[in-house]
């Protein structure tokens, strides 16, 4: 084994609130280790045009209660093709970096599986930062946490006013093709009803669902994914309201504030276990893998694993959600 003598860290993809715990955590944990550490700006563009800049431990500072990247991030679709990967090899080997931490979520492990097995003498090392908690290998993401309080903060406000007017709201939360934040929050925030991409939704089973609800019920919350097959919140209102013309019915979408924000103490933690856990990693040898913890355990998981799953609905919150919105 080669010992490793220089990281380049980057963000990639979506942001996520504790990427910068993140990047503390790997920066100080290399210094502690005597290695070298470089930041690469946005992602893979600033891999592949050489926006490479030397971190210490000063960088550090006062970034951990920070919500977004110090690094930039971003998607890039010269890394898709092999000439894009090939010119950001050359200028990692022009900097002497001979290991990487990505930060990011499933399109980032996509990339770094590409890049990993056309370039193998670069080890790489994966850290789960996306608000979706998408990945296999993860109980959950960095930037989940803070994503779901986001969430449940807004839509206290929302039930107050559609409390006051008597109104149904149909609240649309993030996740393209990922329930896990509207399942979460909708237990939280009291949801009459949950729609998630991972389960077949029926808009008739909707409208049962709130037929069959208290009638003197003066506030309804539908919590919907983005990716909900139905079609967004706008579709789905349309359709309430049409079927019950006496429901005053309203939709807000959160949308991006979601992504923003002080990271939350459990997303600060989980990101600096994980940041010391990725150096580490390389430090003994490790390449290819995802660090993740499942069950308050630092675990390994391989990228052609991790990268996108559908972590199982659990039935029993739909259940829950269900028989506690009586
Ligand atoms: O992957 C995180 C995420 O916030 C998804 O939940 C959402 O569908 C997507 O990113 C939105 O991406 P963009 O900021 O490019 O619109």
């Amino acid at each position: 084994m080669i010992p490793i003598k220089k990281i380049g860290l980057f963000t990639s993809g979506s942001d996520a609130p504790g990427m910068n715990a993140a990047i503390r955590a790997v920066i100080r944990t290399a210094v502690f280790n005597n290695v070298e550490i470089a930041g690469i700006r946005r992602g893979f563009e600033g891999m592949i045009n050489g926006d490479i800049e030397t971190l210490t431990t000063k960088s550090a500072s006062n970034i951990i209660s920070r919500g977004g990247t110090i690094l930039k991030t971003g998607r890039s679709e010269q890394f898709k093709t092999a000439a894009g990967r090939k010119q950001a090899y050359n200028q990692l080997k022009k900097n002497n970096i001979d290991a990487l931490i990505a930060l990011g979520g499933n399109g980032t492990i996509k990339g770094v599986k590409e890049f990993g097995e056309e370039y193998p003498d670069i080890a790489i090392i994966a850290v789960p930062c996306t608000i979706d908690n998408d990945l296999r290998g993860a109980d959950f993401t960095i930037g989940y946490d803070t994503a779901i309080n986001t969430v449940i903060e807004a839509v206290d406000k929302i039930r107050e006013t559609a409390e006051s007017h008597d109104r149904l709201f149909i609240v649309e939360v993030m996740g393209a093709d990922s329930g896990m934040i509207a399942l979460r929050t909708g237990i939280a925030v009291g949801a009459e009803a949950i729609m998630v991409p991972e389960t077949k939704s029926d808009i008739n089973a909707l409208f049962e669902r709130l037929e069959r609800g208290r009638k003197d019920k003066t506030s309804k919350i539908v919590m919907v994914a983005e990716g909900d097959e139905p079609g967004g919140a706008f579709e789905i209102g349309k359709a309430i309201q049409e079927k019950f013309p006496h429901y005053d019915t309203r939709v807000s979408i959160l949308g991006h504030i979601q992504r923003g924000g002080k990271p939350t103490c459990m997303d600060r933690v989980l990101a600096s276990l994980l940041g010391v856990a990725a150096v580490e990693a390389l430090i003994k040898g490790h390449s290819g893998e995802m660090v993740g913890l499942i069950h308050n355990d630092i675990t390994y998981t391989p990228f052609s694993q991790s990268v996108k799953h559908h972590h199982e609905v659990n039935a029993e919150f739909i259940r829950i959600v269900e028989m506690l919105s009586l």
